[in-house]
């Protein structure tokens, strides 16, 4: 396909957010200083000289606050706080200094959507009585049925329960997650106080943003999901999607918008092009749009390629359905392929070494897109999802197997075997590290020619110079399993197919294996300076 379908202007002066790569750091898994077994916020601090290092522009903390941990942190009790396990708040704050010092920006996960069932407002909800004011801060509700056994709606929750749990007086109560992480009511004045005040409360220790959790979930319609004869009600939006449920009641309800308008106000009142970014599940990348509106998010993952097959027409249709959706408003792109709910991209991919080159290449054409790219720890180590004996597995989200667990496993950080220098002793982490993790550690890596870490530092070194900044994008003509764009001068081929494909004129700047010759090998990317 030719044609150009995509311009984006970079002002001399656009926000740092803009074309960043941010690197998401689960903190339990990253690096643990205190020699428990549990990485911690003191074992990021050390670490951030890797991350400046690597060339990444910012980090992402997954959740670090209170919490008894049934949901690895997303079940958060005290918002102001951090959990005894990763340090304290001074902690925070030295790792947002280093951080800052080495020319990072740091984001942080606010989960608004739930608190922890630990949280003292929900332990008041459930010593009060029906219908009391500690109740509306959640979504209690009376049963249906004879005596009320039946729950308030035919909902079923995202890890795959129902979605309400009964309490000893009868009522039920909503969690769209673990039943531990009770829904809060944003239709309730006080909830939305509450976060206004936590949002200051990290603005005020310098967080450069926030990544907010569940953000197509907040406000709901309480009513039955109808969904066709012969299928039953599901919380994945995707899935209802697909089976023509349009009108979803549980997610992105129109009233979101008013909250996150609300907190624009709040982020944008302090200095340095503070941000917001979604997790929200749409329909598309066209749904993205609405929440990408000037008065709202910054940013909002865009999970098309995440969920795309090892496929030149999936990826194809990835990319220019999320240029299409969003070129015509201000809003930018942002591209990831891993995260700490998703098996690794290198797993996804297929076995062994063909699926490292895959991702690399998927890895390679991801950075060269205009827009952020996010980045999740140890793919750039090019680790694989890890199926954990059961006995090791603790994800409530298991759907009877592996859950996300496989994607949580502890980063190897040196030595020949585990704990591979995560922590500062002999203590095994949390997750049990494969003992074939010895060559893939970032000792074992660093300065080795053709090692994964040294591709990612060589093509995050590559897209400062050649892949950012004012350009426009078309597509160049390709074979059917090839994908190939330019840029300015940038042209990137992506080979998806079982043979090799010839590449264009051009110096060659970057690849994410070895050409031949002057062919690009199957599962390859590259990318060539056009002349002129
Ligand atoms: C999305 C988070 O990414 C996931 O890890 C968590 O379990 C749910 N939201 C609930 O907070």
């Amino acid at each position: 396909m030719t044609g150009v379908i995509h311009g984006y202007r970079v002002r001399v002066d656009a926000p740092w957010w803009r074309e960043a790569v941010t690197y998401q750091i689960y903190p339990r898994s990253f690096a643990d200083a205190d020699g428990d077994g549990t990485g911690d916020l003191a074992g990021i601090t050390s670490r951030v000289d890797y991350l400046a290092d690597l060339g990444v522009d910012a980090i992402w903390l997954s959740p670090f606050y209170p919490s008894p941990q049934h949901d690895y942190g997303y079940d958060v009790s005290d918002p102001r706080g951090v959990d005894p396990l990763f340090g304290t708040v001074s902690d925070a704050e030295e790792l947002l200094e280093t951080a800052h010092e080495a020319g990072l920006k740091v984001i942080i996960d606010l989960i608004p959507n739930h608190t922890s069932s630990a949280h003292p407002w929900f332990v008041e909800a459930l010593r009060a009585s029906p219908g009391s004011p500690e109740r509306e801060r959640y979504i209690f509700r009376d049963g249906r049925g004879r005596d009320g056994e039946e729950p308030p709606t035919n909902w079923q929750s995202v890890f795959g329960q129902p979605a309400w749990t009964r309490v000893d007086d009868g009522q039920w109560y909503l969690h769209m997650f673990d039943r531990e992480e009770p829904d809060l009511n944003w239709r309730h004045p006080e909830v939305a106080e509450e976060f206004r005040s936590v949002l200051r409360f990290w603005l005020d220790r310098g967080v450069d943003g926030f990544r907010v959790d569940v953000a197509h979930g907040l406000v709901k319609a309480l009513r039955d999901q109808e969904v066709p004869e012969g299928t039953a009600p599901n919380s994945d939006p995707a899935v209802m999607y697909d089976i023509g449920v349009e009108d979803d009641p549980m997610w992105n309800h129109p009233e979101v918008h008013d909250v996150y308008r609300d907190w624009h106000e709040v982020v944008s009142a302090y200095p340095g092009d503070r941000m917001l970014v979604a997790e929200a599940w749409t329909k598309g990348p066209s749904d993205l749009r609405g929440y990408l509106r000037t008065d709202e998010f910054e940013q909002a993952f865009n999970f098309r390629w995440l969920q795309s097959h090892w496929s030149a027409q999936e990826f194809n249709e990835a990319i220019l359905s999320t240029l299409k959706a969003l070129s015509p408003s201000r809003a930018w792109p942002t591209w990831v392929l891993s995260n700490h709910d998703a098996v690794r991209h290198r797993t996804r991919y297929g076995d062994g070494a063909q699926a490292l080159a895959r991702a690399r290449a998927a890895t390679l054409t991801m950075l060269a897109l205009p827009g952020a790219a996010y980045l999740y720890q140890g793919e750039e180590l090019g680790l694989p999802h890890v199926q954990l004996p059961p006995e090791h597995q603790r994800d409530p989200w298991a759907e009877g197997g592996n859950g996300r667990d496989g994607c949580r496993v502890p980063l190897p950080w040196s030595g020949d075997a585990p704990p591979f220098g995560f922590g500062p002793g002999d203590e095994q982490p949390w997750l049990p590290q494969p003992t074939q993790w010895a060559d893939l550690t970032v000792a074992a890596q660093t300065g080795q020619e053709g090692s994964t870490l040294e591709f990612y530092r060589a093509a995050l070194a590559a897209r400062r110079r050649y892949a950012r900044g004012d350009s426009e994008m078309w597509f160049l003509d390709a074979p059917a399993d090839v994908i190939s764009f330019r840029r300015g001068r940038l042209v990137v081929v992506l080979n998806c197919g079982s043979t090799p494909t010839p590449l264009p004129d051009g110096e060659l700047v970057m690849c994410s294996g070895e050409k031949l010759g002057s062919d690009l090998p199957p599962d390859t990317a590259a990318w060539l300076l056009a002349d002129g």
